[in-house]
């Protein structure tokens, strides 16, 4: 499956969300996560991302692995949040999208 990491944070493109073929994606407040149990690992969604977040569970950046089992849990928890088109990106999105570090600003 493929996953959503830390630049996504405080951004929230949704760009990917528009082009998933299964409706993979689920919606937090300030970050989408892609349900591992939907993923078809068709690789649509990579190229859509402005910050580059999404990234196959194999080839995830070892500072990042922690979003393999983050994507996992927060699908189940955002399990009804499905998004499946654009909306405007988060206020302040492309400050943020400069940023590191900010696994602590997630909200769930
Ligand atoms: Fe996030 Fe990038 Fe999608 S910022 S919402 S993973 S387009």
């Amino acid at each position: 499956a493929y996953v959503v990491t830390e630049p996504c944070i405080q951004c929230k493109y949704t760009n990917c969300a528009a082009v998933c073929p299964v409706d993979a994606f689920r919606e937090g407040p300030n970050f989408l996560v892609i349900d591992p149990l939907e993923c078809i690992d068709c690789d649509a969604c990579v190229s859509e991302c402005p910050v580059e977040a999404i990234y196959p569970d194999d080839e995830v950046p070892e500072k990042w692995e922690d979003y393999i089992d983050l994507n996992e849990r927060l699908a189940e928890s955002w399990e009804d949040r499905i998004i499946n088109e654009t909306q405007d990106a988060l206020d302040d999105a492309d400050e943020w999208a400069a940023k590191e570090d900010k696994l602590d600003k997630l909200v769930e």
